[in-house]
């Protein structure tokens, strides 16, 4: 006994189910989206190398992947193409018979119930490898609308649940809202990749992407991570514009982001969980430097903590599984 006067704060640890009683965060399975790379060629499965793991399937071996997806009980995935061929207006993004047009009608009439994200971007479909249309250096603006207004439409003709715009053009979503709604698509919400910072973590993603810029970055259209009123800005126009969804990026060093925009805005708040975020940790536990499964459901926990309703991540299938044990 102690006259001291403080709180026992440690009441409240001193058992797993008296920790488990007073958990205020949860990770569910249904939170998480997985994203999955698709290639034309057939008869593959490449492993990316920067990213231990993943891997680029082609359609004919989709379904290994999506068994498993099912099995886990994985709802969502989001779906990147890696296409043949590519030009300089990235017209494979937008062709009716492309990657991931093929890729969303295999996953919707072999597994209905799996919610179909498409990533609409222009990069993984373009020679140059920017996310649109060039003109003198300079990624157009408002030429590169009408493309990917065309892509969305496009994605949503092959069944996609939810069109996810990536590419940071202004006014986007208006863009491809009016276009879904025009289509008859007024029942497919948008996903917008609202927050997207200019980050030096998606460097493994555009190795699995081959989405690399030939010249330049794209410090033009995403944003500068020194800023998060332009975040705030940037959110509002998309709440605006019609987005139904907004996704903060990457996640793991802007949770301050991802607080701040579900505090203020009402649509659910998905945090993407960027590639190299994933292959840091997978790196560090091949080497036995820390104990991959503690840390990965640590920063997803913060995740959600920070007020991220939804993850995308690369590691949603062993998340999944630590979730069962
Ligand atoms: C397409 C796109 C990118 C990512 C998702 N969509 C690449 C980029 O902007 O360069 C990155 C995802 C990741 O790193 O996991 N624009």
């Amino acid at each position: 006994m102690t006259n001291l006067q403080f709180d026992r704060h440690r009441r409240l640890r001193n058992s797993a189910n008296m920790r488990a009683l007073v958990r205020e965060t949860h990770l569910n399975v249904e939170d998480l989206i997985y994203p999955i790379f698709v290639l034309e060629e057939k008869g593959q499965k490449n492993e990316v190398p920067s990213m231990p793991g993943i891997y680029q399937f082609s359609i004919d071996r989709l379904h290994e992947e999506m068994d498993e997806v099912v099995k886990l009980g994985i709802r969502s995935v989001l779906l990147f193409g890696v296409p043949n061929h590519k030009d300089e207006v990235g017209s494979e993004a937008y062709n009716d018979e492309g990657i991931i047009q093929q890729a969303t009608r295999f996953i919707k009439e072999n597994y209905p119930e799996i919610i179909v994200v498409a990533d609409t971007c222009l990069c993984e479909y373009t020679d140059h490898g920017h996310c649109g249309v060039i003109h003198n250096h300079y990624v157009d603006n408002d030429e590169s609308l009408p493309l990917l207004v065309q892509t969305a439409v496009s994605q949503a003709k092959a069944g996609a649940d939810i069109i996810a715009p990536s590419n940071m053009m202004d006014g986007f979503v208006t863009a491809i809202r009016e276009g879904l709604d025009q289509a008859g698509f007024e029942n497919i919400p948008v996903m917008s990749y609202a927050i997207k910072y200019a980050s030096a973590f998606y460097g493994p993603f555009r190795d699995a992407a081959g989405s690399t810029p030939q010249f330049g970055d794209r410090k033009t259209y995403q944003m500068d991570p020194a800023n998060r009123l332009e975040a705030q800005r940037e959110a509002e126009s998309d709440v605006m514009e019609g987005a139904d969804f907004l996704i903060v990026k990457p996640a793991m060093t802007y949770l301050d982001i991802v607080r701040e925009v579900r505090d203020r805005f009402n649509v659910p708040v998905v945090a993407y969980n960027v590639s190299g975020e994933y292959s840091m940790v997978k790196a560090a536990a091949q080497n036995s430097w820390i104990d991959e499964k503690q840390i990965v459901l640590e920063k997803l926990t913060s995740m959600k903590r920070a007020g991220a309703d939804l993850i995308i991540t690369y590691a949603a299938k062993d998340v999944a599984k630590w979730i069962q044990e």
